[in-house]
């Protein structure tokens, strides 16, 4: 395994894009997307163009690329986010035979230092399907801290849905 964790470039979208409109409906039931929420291919690249163009402090969601091998193989997402203080994060290792490998849980370790660097965040927060079970145990292991189960309507892409919500602070040596 040879990863790396990097910004997206905007070129790069279609790696986020394609993910979702190719899941089959099982695996979008497993993560809490609904199918018809998805924006049309056009329109999301077309969000992601004005994203691109916002400066970070204003920036709505912040894309990361996981490389394994030079290769794309997965991608995070920072949302809902408040800049300096706090910051939803996403986790997706793209391609289903890359998954259970290791690699999404030392990803998800270094997107968390990138968005607590690029985004100045207090705390980063993340609320997957909580009969998701991939996701909890990842979070657990990076080093989130389990907050509690709710159910809720999580983000524009998702029907109502129980989740667990799992927090990760700033590490004392950013602060420094
Ligand atoms: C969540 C995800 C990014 C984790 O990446 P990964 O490469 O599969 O995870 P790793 O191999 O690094 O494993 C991390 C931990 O999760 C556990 N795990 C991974 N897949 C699992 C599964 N299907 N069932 C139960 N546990 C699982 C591993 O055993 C490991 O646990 P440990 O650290 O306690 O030993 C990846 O599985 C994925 O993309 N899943 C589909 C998309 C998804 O569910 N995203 C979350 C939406 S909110």
């Amino acid at each position: 395994m040879s990863l790396v964790v990097r910004e997206m470039a905007e070129s790069e979208v279609d790696l986020i894009i394609d993910y979702f409109h190719a899941s089959p409906p099982d695996h979008l039931e497993l993560i809490g997307v609904d199918r018809e929420r998805l924006p049309k291919r056009e329109d999301w690249r077309a969000y992601y163009e004005v994203v691109f163009r916002q400066p970070l402090e204003r920036r709505e969601t912040l894309l990361l690329t996981w490389l394994d091998d030079e290769r794309p193989v997965g991608f995070s997402s920072a949302d809902k986010i408040v800049f300096g203080q706090h910051a939803h994060m996403h986790l997706h290792v793209t391609a289903a035979d890359q998954r259970r490998r290791g690699l999404g849980g030392e990803a998800v370790r270094r997107s968390v230092e990138l968005y607590f660097e690029q985004l100045r965040l207090k705390r980063l927060f993340c609320e997957p399907h909580a009969f998701n079970a991939a996701p909890n145990r990842t979070l657990r292991s990076a080093g989130f801290r389990y907050l509690k189960t709710h159910i809720t309507v999580p983000g524009p892409l998702n029907f109502r849905q129980p989740v667990t919500r799992w927090v990760i602070s700033r590490p004392a040596k950013l602060d420094s």
